[in-house]
């Protein structure tokens, strides 16, 4: 019997052209687990699912549903089977009201009107039974990103799925924002329905899964139950062994100061002090991490020393000097607002912000050919994909967008590298890649100064880890010397100390 199975794909292969996205992959999800799906971005993942959910035909394989051969020809079909998908780019509509949004497409059609009470008591219905709380009458495009997806999320059980896919719905959200996806993903599970998650981090997939597929260039490399498993296998059965784990313990500080901050205050856009008397030391050839749950003031501090933000007072000094702030180089968090311009190509890309460097000068204009021979070194170096200078950036993958702006970033000739974020929204490898070229700057004297949420990069990257808490240092540890429930504790506010300088 294989009705304990929800999911079974057996042998789909698909190809576009040339490429093979599904090369006779076989999935099996059981009934009422969360079945992670892991794999750099290529693999593969996004076919399967879309195959599942009949956007594409499979050009070989079958499909089981809850034990019996489906034909999944449409989307249409899928839905009647009880599967929905939440795509990796949302498709709501902002002017519609989050109502409407759930039922658009369909509407309860009762004497040829559509009858919106019956769909609100339905709604609330769901809302009830899984905790979620949102306002129906709110125009969706004044949402967050996170209720977005619930309103995606919505829009599926709005339809009675019973199997949910969603890809890569975290690599968007905040961390609250996650856990709280994740807190309606175990209710969901808990109801008996079934959830199938493609996500890059793969903390996430030992947090919440139950089992795991990898793929590898369209080929399925692992079938893991979570609970007998860890980060380390999973990784190599992404990459195919491939990874050169390197990290900050081998990296020894120099003496000289870099970058040196006294008694910061900053205030954020709105007029409150989120800075609110910070000061630290970067020396030559030192990573210093900062840490802290969203909102303590670390944007406010990064902005400031990038000279985004004007101090209220305190000073800054980089290498004993005011900085004049176009030497400063800076990986964004948010690399579609500040760190690149879409519709340009990928060498105007790399122009931003290097416009007055010698090297990029002719006679009376810019020397395109100059400019043109350091992005095909920065693409060849950084395996940056598509390899075209000309192209588009906006046409790249977000993995290949990230490895442009960083290369950028990273090649340009300032004492201080300033870094939030960089490998948000990054496959392990892209990730692996960023990880690497930070270190090897490290070692080449540089000072960086790394912000991240993510405990684990601070902890592989930086040889001090100051935790900020409400807008003040509270804690300055020795990456060497903690562990991540310590730093947890410390961005919590757990455990209060007076920090005077890191
Ligand atoms: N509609 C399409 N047309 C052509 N190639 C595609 C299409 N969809 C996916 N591909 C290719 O198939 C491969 C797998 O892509 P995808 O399933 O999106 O990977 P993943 O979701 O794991 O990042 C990639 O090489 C991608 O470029
Ligand atoms: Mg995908």
């Amino acid at each position: 019997m294989t009705e304990e199975f929800a999911v079974e794909m057996k042998n789909i292969t698909k190809t576009f052209g040339d490429i093979k996205a599904n090369d006779l992959v076989n999935l099996t999800v059981k009934k009422g687990e969360i079945h992670a799906i892991v794999g750099e971005n290529g693999a593969g993942k996004s076919t399967l699912m879309n195959i599942l959910y009949g956007m594409y035909h499979p050009d070989n394989g079958k499909i089981l549903i809850n034990g019996k051969e489906a034909a999944i020809n449409s989307p249409a079909d899928a839905i009647k089977l009880g599967i929905g998908m939440v795509h990796q780019h949302f498709m709501l509509v902002s002017t519609l009201s989050v109502l409407e949004n759930i039922i658009l497409g369909d509407e309860t059609v009762k004497n040829g009107m559509l009858n919106l009470n019956v769909s609100r008591e339905k709604i609330k219905s769901i809302l009830n039974s899984f905790n979620i709380s949102i306002d129906l009458n709110a125009s969706a495009g004044e949402l967050s990103v996170g209720t977005q997806q619930k309103i995606e999320i919505l829009k599926l059980l709005y339809r009675n799925a019973q199997i949910l896919i969603l890809d890569e719905p975290t690599a968007v959200l905040t961390p609250r924002e996650t856990a709280e996806l994740f807190k309606t993903m175990t209710e969901l599970k808990n109801s008996g329905r079934t959830i199938i998650l493609i996500t890059h981090k793969l903390n996430e997939v030992l947090s919440v899964s139950d089992s795991v597929t990898v793929l590898r260039k369209g080929k399925v490399t692992g079938n893991l139950k979570t609970s007998e498993t860890d980060i380390k296998v999973i990784a190599r059965l992404i990459v195919g062994g491939e990874l050169q784990e390197e990290s900050q313990n081998n990296i020894t500080p120099g003496n000289d100061t870099v970058l040196e901050i006294n008694d910061l205050h900053v205030k954020n856009s709105r007029g409150n002090e989120t800075v609110k008397g910070i000061s630290l030391n970067i020396s030559r050839g030192e990573i210093l991490g900062i840490a802290g749950v969203e909102g303590n003031g670390q944007t406010e501090l990064v902005e400031a020393v990038c000279g985004m933000l004007k101090p209220e007072s305190g000073e800054i000094k980089i290498n004993g000097k005011l900085p004049s702030h176009t030497v400063t180089a800076h990986i964004p968090a948010n690399r579609h607002l500040h760190g690149m311009v879409k519709e340009y190509t990928l060498s105007e890309n790399v122009l931003l912000g290097r416009e007055s460097e010698e090297k990029f000068s002719g006679k009376f204009f810019l020397n395109y050919n100059s400019l043109k021979d350091f992005t095909n070194e920065l693409i060849a170096e950084y395996d940056i994909r598509p390899g075209d200078s000309s192209a588009v950036i906006g046409g790249l993958s977000g993995g290949n967008q990230q490895k442009l702006v960083a290369a950028r970033e990273i090649t340009k000739d300032s004492p201080l590298l300033i870094v939030s974020h960089p490998t948000r929204g990054l496959d392990i490898r892209a990730a692996e890649f960023v990880h690497n070229a930070l270190l090897n700057e490290c070692k080449n004297g540089r000072a960086v100064f790394l912000v991240s949420s993510d405990i684990n990069e601070l902890l592989k990257l930086s040889t001090r880890i100051a935790v900020m808490f409400n807008g003040r240092l509270n804690a300055v540890l020795n990456s060497n010397e903690t562990s991540e429930n310590e730093i947890g504790e410390y961005m919590l506010g757990l455990h209060i100390n007076k920090i005077d300088k890191a």
